[in-house]
């Protein structure tokens, strides 16, 4: 980006990131995750970096919080409260140590190091200590004016109303007459839930996080319900000259004071420590019973912090350390679209890569076309991407605020990119579908699909490889790629031919394959790995599989029409009938399965709910498996038995209302022997 254009990006963050702080910190309404806009800011930061006279007194990079509201009285703050820059990265905390390096003596550089807390996703309070009495607590306002909580904050138990009650180990320590102390006032995850319960009880709208709790119980105007809302504290900095020489040494003051500390705060020599305990608070965190976003390291001699010093709003030396987060912001370069094996037409975000998660992502989905209609994308829209869990990330939401007006619409195409095939809609399905069995783009994803890890699992048979012999033409059906010899692939360029006989090697080595992994492998419409176990298990062999009629699907208790019929209509065609045919003859053995109409629960199915005392749930479905019986998830008037265990769901009252017969686990267990 040259100045100019990082100049024109620079003035649209400001004014996008203003808006959504407005929103969150004056109004309590947040549009966008507070990651994403973490994510805008550190886009800003990174630019004004790299030019510096853009900076401005007005950029939200230079104030922290929002304005107070017009009910509390004003408290200005001794100093001002200050806000942490984040990392996100080791790199970044890298840099963070280099840019602050350049500033320090050789012999200066010898003395750093750090002490590292849990940052706490709560809210900054001020309290002033007078004679060892709490005079006032306040919010943190625009960081130099803040908002009278002391009411408030008198509810917070954990926050000493008066200091000296406690044994202070350092003898010659004095409480001076007016004592600053800042912390954090949060509330744990349980109260949170506990809240957020009462407000669906009450059809109210439910807090985002417990952040937002902590802030609106802090702010209310009436002490007593900010009393209900059983807030926590700790406090994590004194601001009053106590001759403390590093910040280790202030917190053990603030605990010997009787304030509460976090003990899981810890000291650190250097930033590989800095490092092991970051690692380590990352797999912690699931466990505390409050929210941390992060760690906030920093410089432990305080010495050193001061001469360091401020700029903008933010100290040099200290710095928020993030935790990967589910959400962050890049730009779209582009739309691809992608064919699956079924034909299923998937837009894809070609993006500038970005962490997410901890790794750097280049895509990501866009689902469909009602989708791509829903986010208004563009290429080269600046974007919110996320991901939860393992699944795929997706564009959550478009910034359009962040367009220059060169970005390019994007309409989804109406014929196959890769067959030009017409593209079909079905009435019941919002994804477009290439109707073309035979369309290129769709059968090279079929072959991934064929030998990938659940399917035939033939090693060194990539996608590269499969590309390539498809596109020699070496390859047409599935079953072709057991008549492969080393010779056939003795001509193709780039290949080693140690590697040709490793790959002949593992082909022959899948030869032999179970019943439900072959069905997988073909990779019929519908079928995944579980309702191919659940077919294999109800016909046995393939040659009962192939004979089945429409109607004998019924029986099966997690097969409904839409999989039937794909199924049905798959083996019934002339030319899979051929591939079959051709599989057999070249020697593929499928391992068939015991049927399951010989067991002693054969026809029966099964649906469980609540938990079960004496067994657990996945080895009491083994074991009706194992006498023939079936399993389910859903409820339908095809399950024979619920077996409802402790605190039984929703699944219970289903089949009440179906009149399915409901066992306890002794009844079940009985069943069994
Ligand atoms: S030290 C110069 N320690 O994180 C600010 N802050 O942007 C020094 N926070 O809103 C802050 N836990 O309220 C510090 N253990 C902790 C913290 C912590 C949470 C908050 C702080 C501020 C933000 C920093």
């Amino acid at each position: 980006m040259t100045k100019d254009q990082s100049h024109q990006r620079i003035k649209k963050l400001r004014d996008l990131i203003n808006h959504h702080r407005y929103l969150y910190h004056v109004l309590d309404k947040a549009e966008i995750s507070d990651e994403a806009l973490d994510s805008l800011k550190k886009e800003l930061f990174d630019l004004e970096q790299k030019f510096p006279d853009l900076i401005t007194p007005d950029s939200p990079t230079q104030r922290v919080g929002g304005r107070p509201l017009a009910e509390f009285k004003k408290v200005i703050h001794y100093n001002r409260m200050l806000s942490l820059n984040d990392a996100f990265s080791k790199e970044d905390m890298q840099d963070w140590l280099e840019r602050i390096f350049k500033l320090l003596t050789p012999n200066e550089r010898e003395q750093v190091d750090f002490y590292c807390e849990l940052k706490i996703d709560g809210l900054a309070i001020e309290l002033e200590y007078e004679n060892g009495v709490l005079k006032t607590g306040s919010t943190r306002g625009d960081g130099s004016i803040g908002e009278d909580i002391t009411q408030n904050i008198k509810t917070v138990q954990s926050i000493p109303l008066s200091l000296g009650k406690f044994k202070i180990q350092d003898s010659k320590f004095k409480i001076p007459r007016a004592f600053i102390v800042r912390g954090e006032v949060f509330i744990s995850k349980k109260e949170f839930n506990a809240i957020n319960e009462i407000q669906k009880q009450k059809g109210l709208p439910l807090y985002a996080n417990p952040r937002n709790i902590a802030a609106g119980s802090v702010r209310q105007l009436d002490p007593a319900i900010t009393a209900s809302r059983n807030l926590d504290s700790f406090a994590y900095d004194i601001i009053t000259d106590v001759k403390a020489d590093t910040h280790e040494k202030k917190h053990t003051i603030l605990k010997d004071l009787g304030f509460k500390t976090n003990n899981y705060n810890q000291y650190c020599k250097n930033l590989e420590a800095v490092f092991n305990f970051y690692q380590h608070c990352g797999k912690i965190r699931e466990n505390l019973d409050y929210e941390i976003d992060g760690m906030v390291v920093i410089i432990n001699n305080n010495a050193i912090f001061e001469k360091l010093g401020v700029v903008g709003k933010t100290p040099r030396g200290a710095v928020a350390f993030k935790f990967a987060q589910n959400q962050t912001t890049t730009k779209v370069l582009d739309i691809k679209i992608q064919v699956g094996r079924t034909g299923a037409i998937t837009p894809v975000a070609v993006l500038q890569p970005v962490l997410l998660t901890g790794i750097t992502i280049s895509r990501a989905t866009l689902h469909n076309e009602d989708e791509i209609n829903r986010l208004g994308i563009k290429i080269g829209d600046t974007v919110i991407v996320g991901r939860a869990g393992d699944v795929i990330p997706d564009v959550i939401k478009v910034l359009p605020e962040l367009r220059t007006g060169d970005e390019k619409n994007f309409t989804m195409p109406r014929v196959c990119p890769s067959c030009k095939t017409k593209l079909e809609k079905s009435s019941t399905e919002v994804l477009l579908r290439c109707p073309n069995a035979k369309c290129f783009a769709r059968q090279r994803r079929s072959f991934y699909h064929f030998v990938s890890k659940k399917a035939f699992d033939i090693d060194g048979l990539g996608p590269k490889i499969i590309d390539r012999l498809l596109d020699e033409g070496f390859i047409s059906d599935f079953a072709d790629i057991f008549e492969l010899q080393e010779g056939d692939l003795a001509g193709l360029e780039r290949f080693a031919e140690k590697s040709i006989s490793n790959l002949i090697n593992s082909i022959n080595q899948k030869k032999v394959i179970t019943l439900a992994k072959f069905i997988y492998s073909l990779g019929i419409r519908n079928i995944g790995e579980e309702t191919a176990v659940d077919l294999a298990r109800h016909f046995g062999s393939l040659k009962e599989l192939q004979k089945a009629k429409l109607s004998d699907f019924d029986a099966i208790a997690n097969i409904g029409p839409i999989v039937a019929e794909s199924v049905y209509e798959w083996f019934n065609k002339k030319e899979n009938q051929d591939l079959l045919i051709k599989f057999n003859k070249l020697g593929i053995k499928i391992k068939n399965l015991e049927k399951l109409a010989q067991g002693k629960l054969a026809g029966k199915v099964f649906i469980f709910t609540g938990s079960l005392d004496s067994i657990e749930r996945e080895l009491a479905k083994e074991k009706v498996r194992d006498l023939g019986g079936q399993t389910t998830e859903s409820i339908s008037a095809k399950v024979d038995f619920v077996v409802a265990g402790k605190e039984a769901g929703s699944k219970l009252v289903k089949a009440q209302k179906l009149g399915v017969k409901i066992i306890n686990e002794k009844e079940f267990l009985g069943m069994l022997n």
